[in-house]
Protein backbone atom coordinates (compact mmCIF):
# COMPACT_ATOMS: atom_id res chain seq x y z
CA UNK A 1 0.00 0.00 0.00
CA UNK A 2 0.73 3.38 -0.93
CA UNK A 3 0.19 5.47 2.39
CA UNK A 4 -0.04 9.15 0.76
CA UNK A 5 -0.40 11.94 3.60
CA UNK A 6 -1.48 15.65 3.59
CA UNK A 7 -2.15 18.52 5.55
CA UNK A 8 -6.10 18.91 4.35
CA UNK A 9 -8.84 17.64 2.27
CA UNK A 10 -8.43 20.04 -0.57
CA UNK A 11 -4.24 18.86 -0.92
CA UNK A 12 -5.29 15.01 -0.60
CA UNK A 13 -8.17 15.74 -3.23
CA UNK A 14 -5.40 17.56 -5.51
CA UNK A 15 -3.30 14.49 -5.49
CA UNK A 16 -6.17 12.56 -6.15
CA UNK A 17 -7.52 14.07 -9.04
CA UNK A 18 -3.96 14.35 -10.55
CA UNK A 19 -3.88 10.70 -10.08
CA UNK A 20 -7.18 10.10 -12.00
CA UNK A 21 -6.68 12.81 -14.89
CA UNK A 22 -3.42 10.82 -15.09
CA UNK A 23 -4.71 7.40 -16.30
CA UNK A 24 -7.77 9.09 -18.00
CA UNK A 25 -5.01 11.01 -20.81
CA UNK A 26 -2.93 7.85 -20.67
CA UNK A 27 -5.91 5.67 -21.16
CA UNK A 28 -8.76 7.29 -22.90
CA UNK A 29 -11.04 4.18 -22.63
CA UNK A 30 -10.19 3.76 -19.15
CA UNK A 31 -12.27 2.14 -17.34
CA UNK A 32 -13.46 3.50 -13.94
CA UNK A 33 -15.11 2.11 -10.70
CA UNK A 34 -17.17 5.54 -8.86
CA UNK A 35 -17.86 6.12 -5.11
CA UNK A 36 -20.23 8.33 -3.84
CA UNK A 37 -20.50 10.23 -0.26
CA UNK A 38 -18.92 13.28 0.95
CA UNK A 39 -15.39 12.25 0.02
CA UNK A 40 -15.42 12.31 -3.11
CA UNK A 41 -17.69 15.62 -4.06
CA UNK A 42 -14.57 17.67 -4.06
CA UNK A 43 -12.57 15.17 -6.32
CA UNK A 44 -15.19 15.23 -8.65
CA UNK A 45 -15.83 19.08 -8.82
CA UNK A 46 -11.87 19.23 -9.21
CA UNK A 47 -11.77 16.50 -12.28
CA UNK A 48 -14.63 18.97 -14.07
CA UNK A 49 -13.03 21.79 -13.71
CA UNK A 50 -9.56 19.55 -15.40
CA UNK A 51 -12.07 19.84 -18.64
CA UNK A 52 -10.50 15.99 -19.58
CA UNK A 53 -12.21 14.30 -22.36
CA UNK A 54 -14.35 11.71 -21.12
CA UNK A 55 -15.85 10.41 -24.06
CA UNK A 56 -14.47 7.07 -24.67
CA UNK A 57 -14.17 6.60 -20.45
CA UNK A 58 -16.65 3.67 -19.25
CA UNK A 59 -18.10 4.39 -15.22
CA UNK A 60 -19.21 2.00 -12.83
CA UNK A 61 -20.42 2.58 -9.48
CA UNK A 62 -19.89 0.65 -6.08
CA UNK A 63 -23.35 0.64 -5.04
CA UNK A 64 -26.84 2.00 -4.67
CA UNK A 65 -30.01 2.11 -2.55
CA UNK A 66 -32.42 -0.27 -2.57
CA UNK A 67 -35.91 0.72 -3.27
CA UNK A 68 -35.23 4.62 -4.37
CA UNK A 69 -35.77 5.53 -7.95
CA UNK A 70 -32.96 6.36 -9.70
CA UNK A 71 -34.54 10.16 -9.66
CA UNK A 72 -35.10 10.62 -5.79
CA UNK A 73 -32.46 13.22 -4.95
CA UNK A 74 -30.12 11.05 -2.50
CA UNK A 75 -30.12 7.85 -5.03
CA UNK A 76 -26.52 7.49 -5.68
CA UNK A 77 -27.66 7.85 -9.64
CA UNK A 78 -28.86 11.15 -8.72
CA UNK A 79 -25.61 12.20 -6.99
CA UNK A 80 -23.14 11.23 -10.11
CA UNK A 81 -25.11 13.19 -12.49
CA UNK A 82 -25.74 16.10 -10.39
CA UNK A 83 -21.71 15.86 -8.73
CA UNK A 84 -20.15 14.50 -12.19
CA UNK A 85 -21.78 13.10 -15.20
CA UNK A 86 -23.60 16.13 -16.37
CA UNK A 87 -20.74 18.60 -16.15
CA UNK A 88 -18.84 15.66 -18.46
CA UNK A 89 -18.72 14.90 -22.08
CA UNK A 90 -19.07 10.69 -20.57
CA UNK A 91 -21.75 8.88 -22.33
CA UNK A 92 -24.97 7.58 -20.80
CA UNK A 93 -24.49 3.95 -22.28
CA UNK A 94 -20.98 3.96 -20.40
CA UNK A 95 -22.11 4.83 -17.28
CA UNK A 96 -22.75 1.64 -14.95
CA UNK A 97 -24.56 2.07 -11.50
CA UNK A 98 -26.64 -1.02 -10.14
CA UNK A 99 -30.26 -0.89 -10.23
CA UNK A 100 -31.49 -0.37 -7.06
CA UNK A 101 -35.50 -1.32 -8.10
CA UNK A 102 -34.54 -4.07 -9.70
CA UNK A 103 -37.04 -6.98 -9.97
CA UNK A 104 -35.07 -9.94 -9.79
CA UNK A 105 -32.23 -8.33 -7.54
CA UNK A 106 -29.42 -11.49 -8.09
CA UNK A 107 -30.41 -11.63 -11.19
CA UNK A 108 -29.44 -7.64 -11.81
CA UNK A 109 -26.07 -7.97 -10.03
CA UNK A 110 -24.70 -11.25 -11.90
CA UNK A 111 -25.45 -8.96 -14.83
CA UNK A 112 -23.55 -6.23 -13.48
CA UNK A 113 -20.85 -8.35 -12.73
CA UNK A 114 -20.69 -9.63 -16.37
CA UNK A 115 -20.85 -6.10 -17.59
CA UNK A 116 -17.73 -5.55 -15.62
CA UNK A 117 -15.85 -8.32 -16.72
CA UNK A 118 -17.01 -7.50 -20.92
CA UNK A 119 -15.75 -3.99 -20.12
CA UNK A 120 -12.19 -5.67 -19.84
CA UNK A 121 -12.70 -4.82 -15.95
CA UNK A 122 -11.82 -1.96 -13.91
CA UNK A 123 -8.78 0.03 -14.40
CA UNK A 124 -9.04 2.03 -10.80
CA UNK A 125 -11.42 1.88 -8.07
CA UNK A 126 -12.14 4.96 -6.10
CA UNK A 127 -13.05 4.06 -2.89
CA UNK A 128 -14.12 5.62 0.85
CA UNK A 129 -14.20 4.35 4.10
CA UNK A 130 -17.04 4.24 6.50
CA UNK A 131 -16.61 4.69 9.92
CA UNK A 132 -17.34 0.98 10.16
CA UNK A 133 -14.43 -0.10 7.54
CA UNK A 134 -16.52 -0.45 4.71
CA UNK A 135 -15.64 -0.27 1.73
CA UNK A 136 -18.78 0.30 -1.28
CA UNK A 137 -21.28 -0.66 1.24
CA UNK A 138 -19.56 -4.69 2.58
CA UNK A 139 -20.17 -3.63 6.20
CA UNK A 140 -18.52 -5.80 8.06
CA UNK A 141 -18.15 -9.35 8.25
CA UNK A 142 -19.07 -9.05 4.65
CA UNK A 143 -17.08 -12.38 2.94
CA UNK A 144 -13.42 -10.59 1.47
CA UNK A 145 -14.41 -13.33 -1.27
CA UNK A 146 -18.05 -11.45 -2.05
CA UNK A 147 -19.55 -10.41 -5.01
CA UNK A 148 -21.92 -7.94 -6.00
CA UNK A 149 -25.33 -8.13 -3.76
CA UNK A 150 -27.60 -7.02 -1.95
CA UNK A 151 -26.54 -6.40 1.59
CA UNK A 152 -28.01 -4.58 4.84
CA UNK A 153 -26.67 -1.58 5.99
CA UNK A 154 -25.42 -1.42 10.04
CA UNK A 155 -27.21 0.86 12.47
CA UNK A 156 -23.68 2.94 12.13
CA UNK A 157 -24.20 3.57 8.56
CA UNK A 158 -27.45 4.32 9.07
CA UNK A 159 -27.36 7.07 11.62
CA UNK A 160 -24.03 8.18 9.52
CA UNK A 161 -26.18 8.80 6.63
CA UNK A 162 -29.19 10.05 8.41
CA UNK A 163 -27.23 13.71 7.23
CA UNK A 164 -28.98 13.04 3.71
CA UNK A 165 -31.96 11.93 4.20
CA UNK A 166 -33.03 14.20 7.45
CA UNK A 167 -33.57 11.39 9.78
CA UNK A 168 -32.45 7.79 10.36
CA UNK A 169 -35.35 6.12 9.65
CA UNK A 170 -35.93 7.98 5.87
CA UNK A 171 -32.58 6.00 5.02
CA UNK A 172 -33.13 2.59 3.05
CA UNK A 173 -32.23 -0.60 4.55
CA UNK A 174 -30.79 -2.46 1.65
CA UNK A 175 -28.30 -1.78 -0.79
CA UNK A 176 -26.44 -3.28 -3.63
CA UNK A 177 -23.01 -3.41 -3.22
CA UNK A 178 -19.70 -4.72 -5.79
CA UNK A 179 -18.48 -6.88 -3.18
CA UNK A 180 -15.17 -6.87 -1.74
CA UNK A 181 -14.10 -9.52 -4.79
CA UNK A 182 -15.06 -7.63 -6.86
CA UNK A 183 -13.11 -4.04 -5.48
CA UNK A 184 -10.48 -6.92 -5.00
CA UNK A 185 -10.10 -7.10 -9.06
CA UNK A 186 -9.84 -4.11 -10.12
CA UNK A 187 -6.25 -3.22 -11.26
CA UNK A 188 -5.03 -0.08 -8.84
CA UNK A 189 -7.34 1.33 -5.95
CA UNK A 190 -7.43 4.43 -5.23
CA UNK A 191 -8.85 5.28 -1.26
CA UNK A 192 -9.61 8.01 0.05
CA UNK A 193 -10.16 9.29 3.70
CA UNK A 194 -10.75 12.87 5.37
CA UNK A 195 -11.17 13.95 9.09
CA UNK A 196 -11.00 12.70 12.35
CA UNK A 197 -14.44 10.51 12.76
CA UNK A 198 -12.19 8.32 9.82
CA UNK A 199 -8.69 7.64 11.88
CA UNK A 200 -9.87 4.19 13.48
CA UNK A 201 -11.21 2.66 10.72
CA UNK A 202 -7.82 3.76 8.57
CA UNK A 203 -5.53 2.76 11.16
CA UNK A 204 -7.17 -0.82 11.25
CA UNK A 205 -7.35 -1.33 7.67
CA UNK A 206 -3.63 -0.03 6.71
CA UNK A 207 -2.25 -1.18 9.98
CA UNK A 208 -3.95 -3.90 11.65
CA UNK A 209 -4.66 -7.61 10.89
CA UNK A 210 -7.23 -8.58 8.10
CA UNK A 211 -10.82 -9.14 9.38
CA UNK A 212 -13.96 -9.06 7.95
CA UNK A 213 -14.28 -6.85 11.14
CA UNK A 214 -12.91 -4.30 9.21
CA UNK A 215 -13.52 -4.87 5.30
CA UNK A 216 -11.38 -2.48 4.08
CA UNK A 217 -8.97 -3.94 5.36
CA UNK A 218 -9.01 -6.97 2.67
CA UNK A 219 -6.86 -4.11 0.52
CA UNK A 220 -3.92 -5.36 2.11
CA UNK A 221 -4.09 -8.54 -0.09
CA UNK A 222 -4.14 -6.43 -3.66
CA UNK A 223 -1.35 -5.05 -5.13
CA UNK A 224 -1.84 -2.01 -5.86
CA UNK A 225 -3.55 0.29 -3.47
CA UNK A 226 -2.68 4.04 -2.93
CA UNK A 227 -4.69 5.40 0.40
CA UNK A 228 -4.97 9.35 0.00
CA UNK A 229 -5.32 11.05 3.62
CA UNK A 230 -5.56 14.65 5.21
CA UNK A 231 -3.88 14.44 8.84
CA UNK A 232 -6.88 14.03 10.88
CA UNK A 233 -7.69 10.82 9.03
CA UNK A 234 -4.06 9.82 9.32
CA UNK A 235 -3.73 10.21 12.85
CA UNK A 236 -4.13 7.19 14.49
CA UNK A 237 -1.40 5.48 11.78
CA UNK A 238 1.41 4.44 14.23
CA UNK A 239 3.10 4.50 11.25
CA UNK A 240 2.50 7.97 9.85
CA UNK A 241 6.37 9.54 10.67
CA UNK A 242 7.48 6.68 7.95
CA UNK A 243 4.52 7.50 5.67
CA UNK A 244 4.64 10.93 5.20
CA UNK A 245 9.04 10.35 4.95
CA UNK A 246 8.39 7.61 2.25
CA UNK A 247 6.56 10.36 -0.29
CA UNK A 248 8.96 12.61 0.38
CA UNK A 249 12.40 10.30 -0.51
CA UNK A 250 10.09 9.90 -3.48
CA UNK A 251 11.78 10.50 -6.92
CA UNK A 252 9.69 12.63 -9.01
CA UNK A 253 8.76 10.25 -11.75
CA UNK A 254 6.98 7.64 -8.99
CA UNK A 255 5.13 10.67 -6.95
CA UNK A 256 1.46 11.23 -7.90
P1 LIG B 1 -18.50 9.57 3.26
O1 LIG B 1 -18.84 8.03 3.17
O2 LIG B 1 -17.61 9.88 2.11
O3 LIG B 1 -19.83 10.27 3.14
O4 LIG B 1 -17.84 9.78 4.57
C1 LIG B 1 -17.84 7.11 2.86
C2 LIG B 1 -18.41 5.71 2.86
O5 LIG B 1 -19.40 5.45 3.57
O6 LIG B 1 -17.86 4.86 2.15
Amino acid sequence: MEIIIQPTPAEATTIAARFLAGIIAAKPEAVLGLATGSTPEALYRELVSLKLDWSKITTFNLDEYVGISPQHPQSYHSFMWENLFRHVNVHIKNVNIPDGLANNIPASCESYERKIGSAGGIDVQLLGIGTSGHIGFNEPTSSLASRTRIKTLTPQTLQDNARFFGSESAVPHHVITMGIGTILESRHCLLLAFGKKKARAIAEAVEGPITAMNPASALQMHPKVTVVLDAEAASELKMQEYYRWVYEQKPDWQKI
